[in-house]
């Protein structure tokens, strides 16, 4: 029998009090943005992870498809990360200076990033976007960066930029996202329309002045199988009108192919940026690169060059960590296609159920990495994406939540190798079961 979002959300409440009261506590202190999973009222807290589950403070089992944002490729806990960790404790986690563990990792990014003559370790994705435009400034002498409409490189001041929805799909003008961000970047801030080759017209139009062209491998907010066909002509344009071209593998680096983005879709940038996969679960960051382009960044006391530097860059925890992740995942790459099955399998189920029910709703998904929209009409830029029906999608990741999937509250969503072949079973069960509530109750019609 169908179960209403009333019920759902009662049984939700009744099971979570110890979440409730961490919510309770936490505005009271804590002021830090939250990816809360959902408004139930109260977001529930994640105490520990296994495999591909998490566990929240009342101890209720969820399959986690949020995987700490896409970062865990082999689930909560594997044993090779652990005892990498547990390995490096007794020896001493942080000594600032340059330590024994880094060469490893540096030397799996060198061989897995095709474009990677260079390595320069950091500490966050963001860090490293921050310093993958740093570079090609510095390097180039021009100072505006091209973004694409629905992107998302990471916090800082020249990645905070979103496409204003009421300008023309194909000139789209940069808005800041929120308030802090110094009007004087915008100038500095191309915004291109993605996979619309209006967006070649621009960068031939900016291009003295455009020290970098910069897109997600695959935009998360919009997983396109055929990302790479635009991947490889952008790349050819922006090699055509001596602009430098950088792919942000912050997501995409060993997710969606060993080899990331680059290896998927067969294109080489100049420089790409890392972070998520790499570090095994523990903060970091990385940019790869061209040598010549790469060897801008002098480090500490920068003579002309860019800085690039941090008390926590290439710490020998997150190292060790990195390199047992890397090192496993090249020893077995049947998890590449094992996840591209599962991916697909998921997606495949879903969207046969809502054709068959002609919901307004569907999967997409590029191997491991899912999204689900609200909407019939097809989505080929994050323009499309209108957000069709929210009061199902609230709806349908309520439903969820209560049957025990987490999805996080940024909608991306990621399988890891943890999840096994009855972990998706179960996830297209409750997706399509909660999928199914949903359109009982009406909330599909917006009248
Ligand atoms: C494509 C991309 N770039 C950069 C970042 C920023 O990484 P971090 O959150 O580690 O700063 C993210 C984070 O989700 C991302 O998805």
């Amino acid at each position: 029998m169908a179960v209403s979002v009333a019920t759902a959300q009662a049984e939700l409440l009744a099971k979570t009090a110890a979440s409730q009261a961490i919510a309770e506590d936490r505005s009271e202190v804590l002021n830090s943005g939250l990816a809360a999973n959902l408004e139930m009222p109260h977001p529930v807290f994640i105490d520990r992870g296994e495999g591909p589950h998490v566990y929240d403070a009342d101890d209720n089992r969820y399959i986690d498809t949020s995987v700490g944002f896409g970062l865990h490729m082999l689930g909560h806990v594997h044993p090779v990360v652990r005892e990498a960790i547990e390995a490096r404790v007794p020896k001493g986690w942080m000594f600032g200076i340059h330590s024994t563990s880094q060469m490893a990792l540096a030397n799996l990014l060198q061989e897995g990033s095709p474009c990677a003559e260079r390595v320069v370790f950091c500490n966050t994705g963001s860090e490293a976007t921050m310093y993958a435009f740093r570079a090609a400034r510095g390097y180039t002498g021009r100072e505006k960066i091209a973004l694409f409409d629905g992107f998302y490189h990471g916090a800082h001041d020249y990645g905070m930029w979103l496409a204003d929805p009421s300008s023309p799909l194909e000139a789209p003008r940069a808005l800041p996202m929120g308030n802090g961000i110094p009007g004087a970047l915008h100038d500095l801030t191309v915004m291109l329309p993605y996979r619309n080759r209006a967006a070649f017209d621009l960068i031939v139009k900016h291009r003295d002045a455009l020290a970098l062209v910069f897109v997600e491998g695959v935009q998360s907010s919009n997983p396109q199988p055929e990302a790479g066909e635009f991947l490889r002509e952008l790349a050819q344009v922006c090699r055509d009108n001596n602009v430098l071209f950088g792919i942000d593998e912050v997501i995409t680096g060993f997710r969606v192919a060993y080899g990331g983005a680059q290896g998927r879709f067969d294109v080489t940038p100049d420089i790409a940026t890392y972070g998520k996969v790499i570090g095994g679960g523990l903060p970091v960051g990385a940019i790869t690169g061209r040598a010549d382009l790469m060897n801008v960044f002098t480090g500490l006391g920068a003579d002309r060059g860019v800085f690039s530097g941090g008390t926590f860059s290439g710490n020998p925890l997150t190292m060790e960590a990195g390199a047992a992740v890397l090192n496993h995942l090249k020893d077995h790459p049947q998890i590449y296609a094992k996840l591209e099955e599962q991916g697909n399998r998921l997606a495949q189920a879903v969207n046969g159920y809502c054709q068959d029910r002609q919901l307004p709703a569907q999967m997409k998904n590029v191997g491991s990495m899912f999204h689900m929209f609200f909407q019939r009409e097809p989505i080929n830029s994050s323009r499309d994406a209108v957000h069709g029906v929210v009061q199902a999608e609230k709806a349908f990741y309520l439903h969820c939540l209560n049957r025990g999937v987490l999805v996080p509250g940024t909608q991306r969503a990621f399988l890891s190798a943890a999840h096994d072949d009855a972990v998706v079973d179960e996830l297209i069960d409750v997706f399509c079961t909660s999928l199914g509530d949903v359109q009982e109750e009406g909330l599909f019609t917006t009248d």
